[in-house]
């Protein structure tokens, strides 16, 4: 029987791949036959991870915000079959705590706004119209884009409370990380319905929390809105990420796979 899941000969660009989870969502890829290219702005920082994964894996310096930056990057390849888009300027709580004035709606700047936005939405909309021409041209892929459980529900600030701020100094997470995030589940929803008969799927995996060191107050805050009482382990996407990229998948366009230990259920 053939392997559903089997990723051989498959070419997979990952937007933030020096990140968090890039490189996890690369192991995957890897570890199921495919090769992958893990594309950051910091590209240092790809490089490390690229080399820890091994002869499968390149990486190459991206601004997802610039046109010519991606095109030069696409061009440099014969195929992509596989793009995720998981770029995006994600704001995390910092060993103790760590204030971030900007990051109120009082107070936010337009600045901030943009920026907090650019990477997910617009480049987004840019690696998926640059390497979709180019899937095109090869017969079709898949369009994998990275949202979160904040792209379905509003974040709850409770969270990210710390004791003895003034109120309106409070820590939160701000209100460009849902705008981005649930814009991404609807440019998902759009582009699956516009490309669904000419061989490009496209989905959408949202991830709750990841632990990464957190502080204890806040992990345990987290964990206990979470049906399944913890954050996510760092390895648990790679399943979704194998099944979303393979033919394991072929009959699902247009979906948004929430992993969220049940966070968004309660
Ligand atoms: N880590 C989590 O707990 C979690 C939870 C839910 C969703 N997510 C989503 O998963 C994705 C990855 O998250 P992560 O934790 O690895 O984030 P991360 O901040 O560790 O990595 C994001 C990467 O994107 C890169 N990047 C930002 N702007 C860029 C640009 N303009 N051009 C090129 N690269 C750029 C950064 O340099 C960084 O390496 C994000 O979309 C995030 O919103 C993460």
């Amino acid at each position: 029987m053939t392997n559903l899941f089997d990723l051989t000969g498959k070419t997979a660009l990952i937007t933030g791949g020096g990140g968090l989870l890039g490189p996890k969502h690369a192991e995957a890829i890897v570890e199921y036959g495919g090769k992958v290219i893990l594309a950051d702005w910091h590209e240092d920082r790809a490089k490390k991870k690229a080399e820890l994964i091994g002869e499968n894996a390149s990486y190459e310096y991206i601004d997802v915000t610039d046109k010519e930056s991606i095109q030069s990057v696409v061009d440099k390849y014969d195929k992509i079959d596989i793009l995720i888009n998981n770029a995006a300027k994600d704001p995390k709580v910092k060993k103790g705590g760590g204030l971030t004035p900007d990051s109120r709606f009082e107070t936010m700047t337009e600045e901030y706004w943009k920026e907090g936005i650019d990477a997910c939405v617009n480049g987004t909309f840019l690696c998926s119209q640059i390497v979709s021409n180019k899937m095109l041209e090869n017969g079709g892929g898949v369009i994998l884009n990275i949202s979160s459980d904040l792209g379905v529900i509003s974040p709850d600030q409770r969270i990210y409370r710390q004791d003895g701020v003034d109120e309106n100094r409070q820590n939160v997470k701000p209100i460009t990380y849902s705008a981005a995030k649930w814009a991404v589940v609807g440019m998902t929803k759009y582009l699956s319905v516009y490309f669904a008969q000419r061989g490009i799927r496209v989905n959408c995996l949202s991830p709750t929390g990841v632990y990464n060191n957190h502080p204890e107050d806040f992990v345990k805050k987290l964990s206990n809105i979470i049906p399944m009482g913890r954050m996510a382990d760092i390895d648990e996407y790679k399943g979704a990420i194998v099944f979303l990229c393979s033919d394991a998948s072929s009959y699902m366009t247009g979906e948004n796979l929430i992993i969220d230990g049940g966070k968004t259920v309660w």
